[in-house]
């Protein structure tokens, strides 16, 4: 079977080389194919990020196409030619559940230990112990409870932060034992969230889902950390309840516009942390080992896991 790999920021034969490897592991016989540099080659299956869409239009045999990443809004729209004949399957988890949930525990342990305040108290020289919050009314919101939410909560759990999530149904997924809100009761969920962590999916639901009404329903000197997708978020909202002194402060890692404008002001705002999307990168070894573990799946005549559901977005 022939794969073509198109990832503008990895090297070609990073994946070329691990795919190989767990190919062979699994006795599959594959041929790997650059499809920049052999963008006519028909392929069975298409592993992608950001590829362009004439490209993937000008695939005629494809039998899925794995998205390199565990979000696809950027990829659903180029997918309108072969959606849902041929499925669309994400990343899940990869390696990336472990680095996302120490960004998130690291924002939020910044924030329960008061370093803005304390970065603002060293820029005047002043010596100042601040109160501490009790533990256990430091209530953490993880707002999306999918697979790297789920690594986010896990972590902030041992941590003994008390947690509640907020979903589009509802459900609490497996393993989850704390109490999980239906969006529908969004702002009920806000109300509690001494710290909002945002890992939703940017589908049509959700975007802009952050605006200024719903961010105003944190309660005050809550703090927001966003790694989900830029577009669920109103960053111009969440800036004016900050100046305003409703909101704490935030730590940023995805934005509407990609790479964030040198003129944007959360570049310098004192209590905005700005990262440059790199919360949970994709790892090209876990990443191969479970693409050709899922393709080996479908070889057997199953379903693997991750199929994108197009009408949900995710
Ligand atoms: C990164 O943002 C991803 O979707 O994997």
């Amino acid at each position: 079977m022939r794969l073509a790999v198109w990832d503008e920021d990895q090297p070609f034969r990073r994946w070329r080389d691990a795919l190989a490897q767990h190919a062979a592991e699994l006795r599959l016989s594959v041929q790997v194919v650059d499809a920049a540099a052999e963008p006519d080659a028909q392929a069975d299956f298409a592993l992608v990020w950001k590829p362009p869409q004439e490209w993937l239009a000008g695939q005629q045999q494809l039998r899925a196409v794995f998205n390199l990443g565990a979000g696809v809004d950027a990829l659903l729209p180029l997918m309108r030619s072969h959606l849902p004949e041929v499925p669309l399957i994400r990343l899940q988890d990869a390696g990336m559940g472990r680095q996302m949930a120490d960004y998130v525990a690291e924002a939020v342990l910044h924030a329960y230990r008061r370093m803005d305040d304390y970065a603002a108290l060293q820029s005047r020289a002043t010596w100042e112990p601040l109160v501490l919050a009790p533990r256990g009314s430091f209530h953490v919101g993880l707002l999306g409870l999918g697979q790297l939410g789920m690594a986010a909560a896990r972590r902030l759990q041992a941590m003994e932060f008390p947690l509640r999530g907020c979903t589009r149904s509802g459900v609490a997924p497996a393993g989850c034992d704390f109490p999980v809100y239906s969006t529908d009761r969004l702002y009920e969920f806000l109300a509690a969230c001494r710290v909002l962590v945002v890992l939703l999916p940017l589908t049509e639901a959700t975007h802009g889902l952050l605006d200024y009404a719903a961010l105003g329903q944190l309660p005050r000197g809550a703090y927001v950390v966003n790694a989900g997708r830029g577009a669920v978020l109103r960053a111009g909202d969440l800036l004016d309840l900050v100046e305003q002194g409703h909101l704490g402060g935030a730590t940023l890692d995805v934005f509407d516009t990609e790479p964030l404008p040198p003129e944007d002001g959360l570049w310098r705002h004192p209590r905005v942390r700005v990262t440059p999307h790199v919360a949970a990168q994709t790892l090209v070894g876990p990443s191969a080992a479970q693409v050709m573990r899922k393709i080996a799946a479908l070889e057997r005549g199953e379903t693997p896991g991750g199929v994108v559901d197009p009408w949900l977005g995710y």
